[in-house]
C-alpha cells in the first residue's frame, strides 16, 4: 500500500484524492517512464544516480524533464516526511501528459504528468537473503530496455511465469545470452570472478548493479562487465540478482537445479556484507 500522502502535478494530497485523466498518455499508450529509489533513515539512497538515470529515460522517449534535480529532491524530502521518515521506497512516474484525443503522434503543448508516491520498505528483502529460486525465460521485451519505461507488460508476464513456477525471479535469455532479471540485474560467479552483463540497450542500467561493481572494485574482488552465455549461466558457482528494493539476492536454484552447493556462496556473503556496511555508512551520513 502506498502511504497516505502522494505527489501529483505540484500538489501533495491523500492517495484516494489523486486522480489522473483517462486521456493521459500513460494510461492510453504506456507513454512514460518511472524510477524507484530506496530511502534509508529518511534519506533517498544514491539519489543523484537515480535522477541521472531518469534524465536518460526521459531523453530516450523525448520528454524534457519537467523538474530540476533540486525540485525532485525537495518533493522526495517532503514525501518522506509526510509519510513518517524511516525506510521507504519512492516510486516516481512521468508521462507525456493528457492529450485532447487518442492519437499516436506526440501531442503539442501538453504538460507532462508528474506523480510520486512512497511505500514502506518491508522485510521481504531480508527473507530473500537466504536464497531464492529462479527460472530462465525467453526475453520477450523490445530493444530499448535501458529506458525505464512504464510499459512493463513483458516484465509482468515474465515475473508471473517465474512465480507460477514457484520461483522468485525470471532470468531473461536473449539470443543465447542472459541479460538480466524481470525486475533486477544479474551477476554470476565462476572461479572466483564476478561477472555481470555490460550496459547496453538490452538491459536496465541498475543503480544497485553499479554499486555492487563499485564495491567489488574498491575491495579487490575480481569483477568483469562481460556477456554471459547460457552455458556459463547454467554452470555458475554463484548467481545473484540485484535491485533497489531487494538489494543483492542469492539465487540458489535455477530451473530446478541447485546453483553451486545450493546455498548462498562465499562471494555473495562478502559482497552482501560490503553492501550492508555501505548502507550503514549512508545512514550515518558518511557516504552520500
Ligand atoms: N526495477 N532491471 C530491471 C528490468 C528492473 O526493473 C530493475 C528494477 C532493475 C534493477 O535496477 P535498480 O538497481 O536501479 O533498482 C534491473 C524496480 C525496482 C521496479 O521496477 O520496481
Amino acid at each position: 500500500m502506498p502511504q497516505d500522502i502522494v505527489y501529483l502535478n505540484g500538489n501533495f494530497l491523500p492517495v484516494h484524492e489523486a486522480n489522473v485523466s483517462v486521456m493521459d498518455r500513460g494510461f492510453l499508450f504506456g507513454d512514460g517512464v518511472y524510477d524507484v529509489i530506496p530511502v534509508y533513515g529518511g534519506r533517498a539512497f544514491r539519489l543523484e544516480h537515480h535522477l541521472q538515470r531518469l534524465d536518460l529515460s526521459l531523453q530516450g522517449i523525448r520528454i524534457a524533464n519537467p523538474l530540476g534535480h533540486d525540485q525532485w529532491a525537495d518533493i522526495f524530502a517532503a514525501l518522506i516526511q509526510h509519510n513518517g521518515g524511516g525506510d521507504q521506497s519512492i516510486y516516481l512516474q512521468v508521462t507525456r501528459g493528457v492529450a485532447p484525443t487518442r492519437d499516436h503522434s506526440f501531442p503539442s503543448a501538453v504538460q507532462p504528468t508528474v506523480f510520486a508516491m512512497s511505500t514502506p520498505l518491508h522485510e521481504s528483502a531480508t527473507a530473500m537473503q537466504h536464497g531464492v529460486a529462479a527460472v530462465t525465460v525467453d526475453d520477450i521485451r523490445w530493444k530499448h530496455c535501458n529506458i525505464k519505461a512504464i510499459t512493463l507488460l513483458p516484465n509482468v508476464l515474465m515475473r508471473q511465469q517465474a512465480l507460477d513456477a514457484g520461483a522468485a525471479e525470471a532470468i531473461l535469455l536473449r539470443d543465447g545470452y542472459a541479460t538480466e532479471g524481470a525486475a533486477s540485474n544479474l551477476f554470476i560467479v565462476r572461479q572466483g570472478i564476478v561477472s555481470t552483463p555490460p550496459k547496453s540497450n538490452l538491459l536496465l542500467p541498475g543503480i544497485t548493479r553499479d554499486l555492487v561493481v563499485e564495491l567489488c572494485h574498491a575491495n579487490n574482488i575480481p569483477c568483469r562487465e562481460t556477456d554471459i552465455g547460457e552455458a556459463e549461466l547454467r554452470s555458475a558457482d554463484e548467481l545473484w540478482v540485484s535491485s533497489s528494493t531487494r538489494e543483492v539476492v542469492p539465487v540458489i536454484e535455477l530451473d530446478g537445479k541447485a546453483v553451486g552447493d545450493g546455498r548462498p556462496g562465499p562471494l555473495w556473503q562478502h559482497v552482501s556484507a560490503l553492501y550492508i556496511a555501505y548502507k550503514q555508512d549512508f545512514r550515518a551520513g558518511k557516504v552520500h
